[in-house]
């Protein structure tokens, strides 16, 4: 039977079926990939992490709001009773501040020789895992004649960040100095978990020992911290008597649920989607994409979806990732490529402009973020973090 092509046209008897493009709805140029942030979900994840928390919560929106846009989480996880907010670096916390917002601001990656006038005019709370940092800060109050509030980090096991347990009575007592030479005040203490992932408490039982020493010692040396934290999104919800008062939740704010093993409800906040750009009928045997690594094993309809590894889409879904499209399930075929990929749909009556879910709710049989990971031999952070510059966020559910 002859059917027109995809221009009208009538050409050759094939296999599959008609697939005559309907009127196509325009959509700004800029809207290839759209990722639909959906705010309803931050603010139910904060609820949980809320409830086992016990204590106040501390919103990661470092790296953009891991990927979501960092002041827009901001204001929602704020809106859903975070008390703070947590950054890596001071420019990410400026942003925050250029953003409009005004609540209590931690930034923890603080570089001893960055000029920290602007952080401790705009109040921001600076981490110090060091005397340099310290001083540093310190020289910034002076020049701004403006007081600032220090945490102090201490490594409880990571030897990652933080003071070394041998140089932490060293930057307590400079600490204790620096309060009586300008007005730095040390208001809190704070560590970081490497393994909270798996229940039970000897999971944190060492760095909670030590971070409790740490505690003892700066108190010994005349210090007042009020706000101790220790606590991510797994010790949260997992181990909660380890957030003393702030409990800094990062993964769990955008649904990723850290804790093996055990589901907590957390609903994922970022939604990809695309749309079909090409559509192509090929006979069995045909090769797809790069070093065609694919091969049709039928007769059989490609969809061509403009995303791809500099959007954030893992290559490694060139082997074994899917898309649901149509309500389906659709294997991505062939290598994703920079731009773009390819997706094998059969037989089924896809069109021109039909939505494709690259990451959706795996509740609803759409594929996850931590499918993508898992794929991706990954974490589920780096995907969302790892979303491209073309990706456009879209805001939804946005509290009033
Ligand atoms: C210092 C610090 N605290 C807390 C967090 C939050 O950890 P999680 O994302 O596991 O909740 C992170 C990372 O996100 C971090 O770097």
């Amino acid at each position: 039977m002859n059917r027109p092509d995809l221009l009208g046209r009538t050409g050759p008897a094939d296999t599959g079926p008609a697939r005559v493009p309907g009127p196509l709805r325009l959509v700004q140029p800029d809207a290839s990939i759209v990722a639909r942030i959906d705010h309803a979900a931050i603010t139910h994840n904060l609820r949980v992490l809320r409830r086992h928390a016990r204590t106040p919560l501390l919103a990661v929106v470092k790296a953009d709001g891991f990927g979501h846009g960092a002041i827009a989480v901001a204001r929602t996880a704020l809106a859903a009773g975070a008390e703070w907010l947590g950054v890596a670096t001071v420019d990410e916390a400026l942003d925050l501040r250029r953003g409009g917002i005004t609540a209590p601001i931690l930034a923890w990656l603080v570089d001893p020789w960055v000029d920290l006038d602007a952080a401790v005019a705009a109040r921001v709370t600076l981490s110090c895992p060091n005397v340099p940092t310290l001083e540093s800060v310190l020289a910034a109050v002076r020049r701004t004649g403006t007081p600032a509030e220090v945490h102090l980090e201490v490594d409880t096991g990571m030897a990652r960040g933080g003071c070394a347990r041998e140089d932490w009575p060293e930057l307590c007592r400079r600490a204790a100095q620096v309060q009586y030479l300008g007005p730095v005040t040390v208001t809190g203490v704070w560590s970081h978990l490497g393994s909270a992932s798996t229940p039970g408490w000897r999971a944190v039982a060492r760095p909670h020992r030590a971070f409790v020493a740490a505690v003892e010692l700066a108190r010994g040396e005349g210090l007042a911290p009020s706000v101790l934290h220790l606590a991510n999104t797994a010790a949260t919800l997992a181990h909660p008597q380890a957030a003393f008062d702030l409990a800094r939740c990062g993964a769990g704010v955008y649904g990723i649920d850290t804790v093996t093993g055990r589901p907590h409800g957390l609903r994922p906040a970022l939604r990809l989607t695309t749309r079909v750009t090409q559509l192509r009928r090929v006979g069995a045997g045909v090769g797809v994409s790069y070093d065609h690594a694919y091969v049709t094993p039928r007769a059989t309809t490609l969809a061509l979806l403009p995303a791809g590894y500099a959007d954030g889409v893992p290559r490694a879904l060139s082997a074994g990732g899917t898309v649901t499209l149509g309500g389906t399930r659709r294997p991505v075929v062939g290598a994703v490529s920079m731009d773009q990929l390819v997706v094998d749909v059969g037989d089924a009556p896809v069109q021109l402009g039909d939505e494709a879910v690259l990451l959706g709710d795996p509740a609803a049989g759409e594929p996850g973020v931590g499918e993508w990971a898992a794929l991706a031999d990954e974490l589920p952070h780096e995907i969302l973090t790892g979303l491209g510059r073309r990706v456009v966020r879209r805001h939804v559910g946005v509290p009033a």
